[in-house]
């Protein structure tokens, strides 16, 4: 059994995607742990996407993600880490699959709905930034 830190972004908050994505989520069977409402500080975004800070569109990234309420869960499941990343699909939703979370519901690279940890390590991060004691 593996966790995973998902968020749903303030785009897709704002576009009232957050029921039709917990139950894709829920569907897949995957289990809703934790999950709070939370804008996100820039400090918190810094830590969190800090893999990205000497790319071209970090300071849209942290403009974005900062731009209202995201909602942020722990899910956790089998294999949940990659499952939760084939859910969510591309990065660009043009090239996502139709079936996928960014496929159905995105149109664009920078404001892609969703966000899931990568790998076991930033899972682990993740998780412990944003629910301390939580891991
Ligand atoms: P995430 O970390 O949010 O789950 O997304 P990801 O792994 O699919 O993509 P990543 O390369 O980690 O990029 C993080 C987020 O930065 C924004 N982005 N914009 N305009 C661009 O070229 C661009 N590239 C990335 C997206 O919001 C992406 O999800
Ligand atoms: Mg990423």
């Amino acid at each position: 059994m593996e966790k995973t830190l998902i968020i749903i972004k303030p785009d897709g908050v704002k576009r009232k995607l957050a029921g039709k994505i917990i139950g894709m989520i829920e569907d897949k069977g995957y289990t809703i742990e934790e999950i709070k409402m939370k804008r996100l500080s820039r400090e918190e975004l810094s830590i969190h996407y800090e893999a990205h800070k000497d790319k071209k569109f970090y300071p849209e990234l942290l403009d974005y993600m900062s731009s209202g309420k995201c909602i942020i869960m722990v899910v956790s499941g089998v294999n949940v880490i990659k499952g939760m990343r084939k859910l969510i699909g591309s990065t660009d939703p043009l090239e996502a699959e139709l079936g996928s979370i960014r496929g159905k519901y995105g149109n664009n690279k920078t404001f892609n709905i969703i966000h899931g940890s990568d790998s076991i390590e930033s899972s682990q991060k993740e998780i412990g930034l944003f629910f301390k004691d939580k891991k």
